[in-house]
């Protein structure tokens, strides 16, 4: 029976190109994900986009000297292509500036205040006083009031985690020019978690089965639950829809309340656009029976085990104030927050300004997609925060990729294709053969047990097993030595070739460009594993309430035609008789030198 999953993929903020350490959290998980689930024939519904407002992109906005449009038009771009050349299989990745986003997040605040959850509070908000402008929190820096560390900023500490609000910084400061802000009255609307307290412990009570990091972290914020500022003094983002609010130039809603909205508007864009109907996309949020996963880095965990089913609850009239579910009906709660931990570089967080970073597009040029898909699911962040090394890389990528598999479909199908031309027909197994077939077979079990509960390293070591018992195999029964025995040697040319098509399907999910490769040298024609393609779009019409509105206008989004791929978890028997082609190398060698001195764009210093 095939289930609705939702892949629900954290928005990467347009302030920049992204690096290795962005798409190790979001990126190359939740796509090996998707493609397992589509493989054993889930409807999965993979959507994202860019996050284009608040500060973080004000502050980039405002170094480069660019107006915050531009700035996140530029580089909305930049990352559409690097998440292309990664091969991640959205079925929309579009951005957060558009006409239907603002009206989806409209009618998500005018829902929940209806409902209740919204109480108005007079904040004490930072200004600067030389200057009289209204300072974001992300413009402030301190102490953190809770672990003391020094560079605390006002929306949050990345040394503890916390949520914080500016005013709570020790010794707080401006980050434009290090003056002390002076803090003036201001109104905003919190989201109140306490009224939502209940309904939340009782979702999150349900679940069980999260990584155990994930769900401590989770847990631990429900003890603590006050009301959070949904609103923002700050005349970059979406507009409040309220009498006496809509048209105020300087006061929007809060970055995250809109982002995380973003799932279930670009889940909506996508059904306007690509879907059989434009009500397609309530399969994966009123459908009591569809699950979603939410794939992410772990400083996004608050919003999306705690804001957003917060939103979402308050959205469906379940707290303590009651109410009743808007025009887009019931909404899902989250299935699994998955997320993972920090890649680091040198023991250290990637940093752009220290230059102490490697950037997706600079790797992808260099390496191609599949090494780096590899290292992050095999060797990736998953539970603990993890070093990337060019050392580890160059023996990953040439050690398991190019000797391991590489040699192992090279050796095989270049032997067959000399001796035979073609898959050739086996004769009487040996126990030795089938003993192969049988570990294989029963690979797809096991591996794919593993992913479907995210256990990306348990998974690629798995598939890998299956690669070492096959070169194994080969080296054991040594077919270059049975010209005497054609139907022997047939049959264990056979044996060998059947192996490594299983094993092309066991790491499509991780290596789907190289997995159409050897499908290819297999002599299969058509598409084995479906990318991803660019394809500009105009803006949909939509009733967006305020100031700022933005304009009609074109924009790239991701999508691609995953549903009539060839790929599916299972053995398919190789066609006797197929002709097979001459294989290209798969994974070039790397230069051990790269291990010790790194490449000449992001040198080791
Ligand atoms: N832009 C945020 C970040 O890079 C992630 C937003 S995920 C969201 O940390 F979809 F929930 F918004
Ligand atoms: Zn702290």
């Amino acid at each position: 029976m095939s289930t609705h999953v939702l892949t629900a993929v954290a928005w990467p903020y347009a302030n920049g190109p992204r690096h290795i350490g962005h798409v190790s959290g979001f990126g190359v998980p939740s796509d090996v994900f998707s493609r397992y689930q589509r493989m054993i024939g889930n409807k999965v519904l993979m959507v994202s986009g860019t996050d284009e407002h608040g500060t973080p992109i004000l502050v980039q906005a405002d170094s480069e000297g660019v107006s915050p449009r531009d700035l996140a038009d530029r580089y909305n771009r930049v990352i559409v292509e690097d998440l292309q050349g990664l091969g991640l299989s959205y079925d929309l990745f579009t951005r957060t500036s558009t006409r239907n986003h603002f009206a989806v997040v409209q009618e998500m605040f005018r829902t929940v205040h209806r409902n209740g959850y919204f109480v108005p509070k007079t904040t004490m908000s930072a200004i600067s006083p030389s200057t009289g402008r209204t300072l974001p929190d992300r413009y402030i820096e301190g102490t953190c009031p809770i672990c003391g560390y020094d560079g605390a900023r006002g929306d949050q500490c990345d040394n503890c985690g916390n949520q914080l609000d500016p005013i709570d910084l020790i010794n707080p400061r401006s980050k434009i020019n290090g003056e002390t802000p002076k803090f003036v009255e201001s109104e905003h609307f919190f989201l109140d978690l306490p009224a939502l307290a209940e309904a939340l412990g009782e979702w999150l009570g349900t679940r069980t089965d999260w990584r155990p990091n994930v769900l401590r972290f989770s847990t631990n914020l429900l003890a603590d639950l006050r009301p959070r500022a949904m609103s923002r003094d700050i005349d970059w983002g979406i507009p409040i829809p309220l009498d006496g609010w809509r048209d105020r130039p300087d006061k929007k809603l809060y970055v995250w309340f809109d982002a995380v909205i973003g799932y279930l508007s670009a889940s909506i864009e996508w059904a306007r656009r690509y879907g059989t109907t434009p009500d397609e996309w309530k399969l994966w949020w009123n459908n009591k029976e569809a699950h979603q996963y939410y794939f992410m880095g772990k400083d996004n965990i608050t919003f999306h085990s705690q804001i957003w089913p917060a939103e979402l609850l308050g959205y469906n009239g379940q707290g303590a104030a009651g109410g009743a579910p808007g025009a887009f009906g019931e909404l899902n709660l989250p299935t699994e927050v998955v997320s993972s931990e920090f890649l680091t570089m040198s023991g250290s967080k990637f940093s752009t300004s220290r230059r102490n970073v490697i950037y997706v597009g600079d790797f992808l040029r260099e390496y191609g997609p599949d090494a780096l898909r590899y290292f992050i699911s095999v060797a990736g962040p998953e539970n603990q925060d993890t070093d990337f090394t060019w050392d580890e890389f160059v023996r990953r990528t040439n050690s398991e990729l190019a000797n391991e598999w590489g040699n192992l479909v090279n050796r095989s199908v270049s032997m067959a294709h000399k001796n035979f031309g073609v898959i050739p027909t086996p004769g009487t197994r040996h126990e030795v053969d089938a003993e192969l077939l049988r570990a294989s077979a029963a690979a797809f079990d096991t591996v794919g047990e593993f992913l479907g509960r995210s256990r990306f390293k348990q998974a690629s070591t798995e598939a890998m097993r299956v690669v070492t018992l096959a070169n194994r195999y080969i080296s054991e029964t040594e077919p270059w030595k049975l010209g005497g025995d054609p139907e022997r040697q047939a049959t264990v040319l056979h044996t060998a070739l059947q192996v490594v098509d299983d094993a092309k399907t066991l790491l499509t999910p991780f290596l789907p460009h190289s997995s159409q490769g050897v499908f290819e040298a297999l002599g299969g024609s058509g598409v084995w594993a479906a990318q991803p393609r660019i394809t500009e779009v105009t803006e949909l019409e939509d009733d967006v309430e305020g100031v700022g509105v933005p304009p009609i206008r074109d924009y790239p989004v991701l999508t691609g035609d995953y549903v009539n791929q060839e790929a599916t978890w299972a053995r398919t028997e190789i066609p006797v008789g197929r002709a097979l082609n001459k294989p290209v190398p798969l994974f070039p060698k790397l230069d051990p030198k790269l291990g010790e001195t790194g490449p000449e764009w992001a040198p080791i210093l």
